[in-house]
């Protein structure tokens, strides 16, 4: 199957075919407290574990989208040019949903700086779908928006709730079963600080990084294995509300997941020095007794994890970290 055959398979007859003059959608990013690291299959971007994901509501992108003469795109104000690499994926993602879609015209706003190293593609993949849905009236289910966005941009699945949101990598060749859902357990004491170090250029992106894991990482074998026993650990933290245990297993996820990259030949390392300066730092803090742990995506950035009742002390530890409380929002 290629993208367009796992899209129709979910789109089930809908065309882009607006209805009104325009659609809009706000979606949120989502950081990973379980990572999703390796694929099944590519062009439906089927996982090879299950994950689950923090929401940061309010921080995302919102997405217009209207019938126009041309294929336009308007990234945060600015027309962007054909050549581009967003540009070519945005619309070869819409031909692949409808290839006798009409012109269009998209405009994605992103609050988030992303030099943070948030993935905005899961915010925008999210958006895009949740603006054809209004702009066509498709009527989707929650289920369909998430499989629909996932093939656009795997951890896009995530990206269509607040609070916290698991990713069931499912069992089927056709994805209908690889989808998110949330999980409908508050933890209002989680805080997050977002600690942008760098703007370095990634080494590698996500898809091709995954693929390079699974031909040549001897740790990849065990890394399904461990992912879903640990989203599993994560998930019953939620439950029982162990904050610290679920920090914990976040942090020990987030580097076993690194483990696998670095383990790849030739070697993923998405650390700077200053992701592992931070690291030493946090380690250091925990031993004077502040219980702050960290995860990291494909990039250099650091989001620490921490009891929002230790606020005042990590913001003291770390000045320029954006303080983010998920369980906080309107
Ligand atoms: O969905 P992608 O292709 O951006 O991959 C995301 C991979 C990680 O951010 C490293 C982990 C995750 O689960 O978000």
């Amino acid at each position: 199957m290629n993208k367009a055959d796992f899209l129709s398979a979910t789109l089930a007859g809908r065309r882009i075919q607006p209805m009104q003059a325009s659609g809009s959608q706000f979606a949120p990013v989502n950081i990973a407290l379980g990572k999703y690291w390796g694929k099944r299959n590519i062009p439906g971007n089927l996982p090879t574990n299950d994950s689950l994901s923090i929401t940061l509501p309010n921080h995302g992108s919102t997405t217009t989208i209207t019938a126009s003469e041309t294929d336009l795109v308007i990234l945060n104000g600015k027309q962007v040019n054909p050549e581009h690499a967003f540009y070519r994926r945005l619309f070869e993602f819409l031909d692949a949903l409808d290839g006798n879609r009409p012109r269009l015209r998209v405009e994605t706003n992103n609050n988030i700086a992303t030099a943070a190293g948030l993935a905005s593609s899961a915010s925008g993949f999210a958006a895009l779908i949740g603006a054809l849905n209004d702009l066509c009236q498709w009527q989707l289910t929650d289920t369909e928006w998430s499989i629909l966005a996932r093939i656009g941009s795997g951890s896009a699945c995530r990206s269509i709730a607040n609070g916290f949101v698991r990713w069931h990598r499912g069992e089927r060749d056709n994805g209908k079963d690889s989808f998110a859902q949330p999980i409908d357990q508050p933890m209002p004491n989680l805080a997050i600080g977002l600690l942008t170090l760098t703007d370095a250029e990634k080494p590698i992106g996500s898809t091709a990084g995954m693929k390079q894991t699974l031909a040549t990482c001897p740790l990849f074998n065990s890394w399904p294995q461990f992912a879903n026993a640990s989203v599993e650990r994560i998930a019953q933290y939620i439950e029982t509300g162990d904050l610290i245990a679920l920090l914990n297993e976040a942090e020990h996820n987030a580097m076993t997941m690194h483990a696998t990259m670095i383990a790849t030949n030739p070697s993923i390392l998405y650390w700077q020095p200053e992701s592992v300066a931070t690291m030493h730092k946090v380690r250091a803090l925990r031993s004077d007794g502040l219980d702050v742990y960290l995860t990291m995506d494909a990039g250099p950035n650091v989001k620490l994890l921490f009891d929002r009742r230790q606020q005042a002390d990590v913001l003291a530890a770390f000045p320029n970290a954006e303080l983010i409380l998920p369980f906080e929002h309107a």
